[in-house]
């Protein structure tokens, strides 16, 4: 919910600016006050009528606008919101923000204000992957602003790839939990989750079955209660959510550096399921059939991540929670886990394939400490989460 909570909504250039109108009401819909601000080139796709229609406010326009001065001038409108959201956040918005340029309302508000800002970019795929753009964003990434998105699809252009705005109920998301005032705000988490995929060639891999469900709704349910949530993902079926740091990896041992990269953090949660082994020998040309025999695979073990910080000397989370997936006396080997892998909590699930838990929707879990086993009726993944959250919640707050 937003209820009392107030955007300043900064409406760029772009053929998504339409989206930007149903970003109105669904904040509207959850409490939110909302001033619209529109750029002239925002004007082009979406008339100041309409926004101010469903925003139920007056729309601002214009820098040098005398009555809007004389009511409340740029600086203070710059200030009024408790987040400054860009939607569309244009290639041209963009490089304004990060050349510190204030040459309109809109670069001028963004340059002036004290309050965070969020960016949701929305433009032609090459443009999105421009060096100049990629460059304005690494830049805009390190001042701190919060970017949503773009996501991959086809475009109004004709064209395919990254650069479509995100989805008004993504935005939404994204602007609950950075507005988020849960018991963890401030706390910095990280979450492994999907599978690993290790090379044997350049085309074929070895991995685990693992849809990413658990660890993304877990990451989502962190960052509800207002974690900032580092989520390391391997390849996984389902999007990571928004609002959080996705650091995105192919490899057990790219995993483990983004781990090591992520700390400290106030709690970590392995969710991911790593492969055991990697393949030393992969080629990196695709292995052919030959007459002479089939290829051998040699075999190296993959680091442990979870063991790894469990027994870290420096820096070891406060809080760390392996996950366990058992086919069989799930309790009993997932007892024996934790103490092997030495981590705080272990989340234990029967994946046997009677269950249908595996890729499925529900789950149904053991929360293993040192206080005991603790079974969970089995419920939906989110339910799952939500629950596993408020309990780190507990622990760590
Ligand atoms: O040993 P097993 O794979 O059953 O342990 C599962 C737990 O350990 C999960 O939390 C998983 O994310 C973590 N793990 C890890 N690194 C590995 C293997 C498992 O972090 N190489």
């Amino acid at each position: 919910m937003l209820a009392g909570k107030h955007i300043l909504l900064i409406i760029g250039g772009g053929i998504a600016a339409f989206k930007s109108l149903d970003l109105i009401r669904r904040l509207r819909e959850r409490g939110a006050v909302v001033t619209p601000v529109l750029t002239r080139a925002g004007e082009e796709f979406v008339t100041p009528l309409s926004v101010s229609a469903l925003a139920g406010r007056k729309v601002h326009r214009d820098l040098f606008d005398l009555d809007d001065e004389a009511e409340m001038g740029h600086i203070q409108l710059s200030r009024v919101a408790d987040l400054v959201v860009v939607a569309p956040a244009t290639a041209d918005l963009m490089a304004k923000m990060a050349g510190g340029l204030a040459n309109d309302l809109a670069s001028t508000l963004l340059l002036a204000t004290d309050t965070p800002v969020m960016i949701v970019p929305a433009m032609n795929v090459r443009m999105w992957e421009h060096a100049a753009t990629q460059r304005n964003l690494e830049t805009l990434r390190g001042d701190g602003i919060a970017i949503v998105g773009p996501n991959k699809g086809d475009m109004a252009c004709g064209e395919h790839g990254p650069g479509r705005m995100s989805e008004p109920m993504e935005i939404v998301e994204a602007v609950e939990a950075a507005l988020s005032d849960g018991p963890l705000k401030g706390r910095r988490i990280l979450v492994t989750s999907g599978p690993t995929h290790e090379p044997i060639d350049p085309v074929r891999y070895i991995a685990n079955r693992s849809s990413g469900a658990q660890g993304t709704a877990l990451a989502r349910a962190l960052t509800a209660l207002g974690a900032h949530v580092v989520f390391v993902t391997g390849p996984a079926d389902v999007a990571p959510p928004e609002g959080v740091e996705v650091v995105a990896v192919q490899t057990a041992q790219q995993m483990q550096e983004a781990v090591a990269a992520a700390l400290p953090v106030d709690a970590a949660v392995f969710a991911a399921a790593v492969a055991d082994w990697r393949v030393t020998s992969a080629s990196d040309r695709k292995l052919k059939k030959t007459k002479d025999g089939l290829p051998a695979l040699e075999f190296a073990e993959n680091p442990d991540i979870l063991h790894g910080v469990s027994h870290l000397k420096e820096n070891r989370p406060p809080l760390v929670v392996g996950f366990a997936a058992e086919t069989n006396d799930v309790i009993e080997n997932a007892t024996a886990k934790r103490l092997r892998k030495g981590c705080d909590w272990i989340v234990a699930n029967d994946v046997s394939p009677a269950t249908g838990i595996m890729g499925g929707s529900e789950n149904a879990v053991t929360l293993i400490s040192d206080a005991g086993a603790e079974e969970w009726p089995r419920m939906g993944k989110d339910a799952v989460a939500q629950k596993l959250a408020a309990r780190i919640a507990d622990a760590i707050s």
